[in-house]
């Protein structure tokens, strides 16, 4: 029988903190930029409305398809390198996750901290707190060495928190390729509050998918089941059940485009004929023509080069490197280039 301090042990090895008002949206923040979005010309809708619990559950179905690369090779280039990746402090560093959802891509950088030092802070920042909640949960009780302290807000609120909280070494991680659903300029913004939020002693690990074969990237968020069809339409769908809105969802088809100029695949919903639709909790009807697009995600594919500029935008020195043998996706460790310190850090 388990003794019956146990759960408080637990409790008290994990927290979640909700940072003020940033934790969530206004409760009108997706009626207006499905508004504003679908007035636009061209129409577009934001991607990061595509995690509601469908879509939620959908993405995790797209991260095991056999077209989406993306997770299961950035998860090799973790299993061959995180004892590498998480080394070079006396003790362990605070390891601070941007977007941790799940915290699945996470485990093996847990793990290798936790076979290299005696305990870790672990500190996911998400803005679900559902989500934080039940990974932070499965993860105490998976590793008793471990503290979780979650942060359930935007990311510039949380960094702000971590920094407030935590005077000690970090180690920041962004992964799954996450940075390439902004656009150039707003990864920028992004890194270089992160670079801003770093002292010396400090690092990023920053995962990226790799340009390649534009037939093996179309594939990848095109998938031969449709599970990406289903991802993408679920905006609309989302639309209907939150604002009312009448889209008849088999009226649009899913596209995901190559553009070689801009690096990146987009994806599109495309109406199939010349329609209307009543979305009441926008305030808004739509015309749509046929083969006309909504414009709902940018996913950005990044080379050697192009990293190392957004690194130097951004404020930030490579110091390491992985990548698969295939070159598909690749895996950095930056330093701030400017952060100011009262630690000192030892080997690296
Ligand atoms: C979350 N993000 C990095 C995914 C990507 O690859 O851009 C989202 C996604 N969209 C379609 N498939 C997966």
């Amino acid at each position: 029988m388990p003794s019956e301090d146990a759960p408080s042990l637990r409790t008290r090895r994990l927290r979640i903190i909700e940072s003020g008002e940033s934790a969530s949206e206004p409760p009108n923040a997706f009626a207006l930029a499905v508004r504003a979005g679908l007035r636009s010309d061209p129409k577009t809708l934001p991607c990061r409305y595509f995690y509601d619990e469908q879509g939620s559950r959908l993405f995790e179905q797209i991260c095991d398809l056999p077209e989406y690369y993306l997770t299961r090779t950035e998860d090799s280039i973790l299993l061959d390198h995180a004892h590498t990746m998480v080394a070079g402090w006396i003790d362990a560093p605070v390891m601070v996750e941007l977007g941790s959802g799940s915290s699945s891509k996470t485990r093996r950088l847990i793990l290798a901290a936790l076979q290299t030092y005696r305990s870790l802070q672990y500190v996911p920042i998400d803005v679900s707190k559902t989500i934080l909640e039940e990974s932070a949960e499965a993860l105490v009780e998976e590793f008793p060495r471990l503290q979780v302290t979650g942060f359930a807000a935007n990311y510039r609120d949380a960094l702000a928190g971590v920094v407030e909280r935590f005077d000690r070494p970090k180690l920041f991680v962004f992964l799954g390729s996450s940075l390439g659903n902004y656009e150039p300029d707003q990864a920028v913004d992004l890194l270089s509050l992160i670079a801003r939020s770093m002292d010396p002693s400090d690092r990023l690990l920053l995962g990226t998918d790799l340009d390649k074969d534009p037939k093996i990237l179309e594939a990848a968020y095109d998938d031969a089941q449709g599970v990406t069809a289903r991802f993408n339409l679920n905006l609309l769908e989302r639309i209907n059940r939150e604002l009312g809105g009448n889209f008849a969802v088999e009226r649009f088809e899913h596209q995901a485009r190559y553009r070689n100029d801009l690096h990146r695949v987009e994806m599109h919903l495309v109406s199939r004929e010349d329609q209307e639709v009543v979305i009441p909790g926008a305030g808004l009807t739509v015309k749509f023509s046929e083969g006309e697009s909504i414009h709902s995600e940018n996913s950005h594919k990044y080379n050697p080069a192009i990293l190392d500029e957004l690194g130097n935008r951004s404020g930030f020195i490579e110091e390491d490197a992985w990548t698969d043998a295939d070159h598909r996706f690749r895996v950095q460790r930056w330093r701030s280039r400017s952060g100011q310190s009262s630690h000192s850090r030892t080997e690296v």
